[in-house]
């Protein structure tokens, strides 16, 4: 059955879980300066380290032509006026491009262009897909009530690369204003 365990796997859109694969969660103490409402992110801080997002990940082969995924899932939630959000990433070899597919709940993604800085917010929700171009910073965020999630493919050799990001940021932030979610410049 080998060869079915590295062609199938279930995922439970619900729970955002995925059977068999490689877990890794993110609390708010994980994501320190990643908020522009610093004070906010102290005093929520202090009251519970609580749950941001997982990621589980797939990765069946490496190497040229193969592909990775991974089922991300965002809980509801805000610091300040700022939604619950992932770190967000450049892929470290930069032409690779990613799909990704909501599966549950209300959320959007952030998407900055490396060359031109132009940010754009695409709606990430069930039934839909987004395509992240290549050398493009990408961030997802879940405006809604409920856990956000949604499935990413990309290539096998895409890799990450969260340190640009870890220190300058985006330089847009989605904000809810007047119960809308609202693409704002980043002002510190
Ligand atoms: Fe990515």
């Amino acid at each position: 059955m080998d060869l079915l365990a590295d062609q199938f796997i279930q995922f439970n859109p619900q729970r955002g879980t995925m059977e068999g694969a490689k877990v890794v969660e993110r609390r708010l103490s994980d994501l320190r300066g990643y908020f522009v409402d610093e004070a906010a992110y102290e005093a929520a801080l202090a009251q519970e380290d609580s749950l941001v997002y997982t990621v589980s990940s797939v990765m069946p082969a490496e190497g040229e032509s193969q592909l990775h995924y991974g089922l991300g899932m965002i809980m509801p939630g805000r610091i300040g006026a700022e939604y619950y959000l992932t770190k967000g990433h450049f892929h470290a070899w930069r032409p690779a491009a990613e799909l990704y597919i909501g599966l549950r709940g209300e959320g959007v993604m952030l998407l900055e262009d490396e060359a031109t800085g132009e940010s754009k917010l695409v709606p990430l929700i069930p039934n839909s897909a987004v395509y992240v171009p290549g050398f493009t910073a990408h961030r997802t965020i879940n405006t809604g009530k409920v856990p956000l999630t949604y499935l990413g493919v990309y290539p096998a050799q895409a890799g990450h690369d969260y340190g640009l990001i870890a220190e300058r940021n985006f330089r847009k932030v989605v904000l809810a204003v007047d119960g809308k979610p609202t693409l704002r410049d980043r002002v510190l």
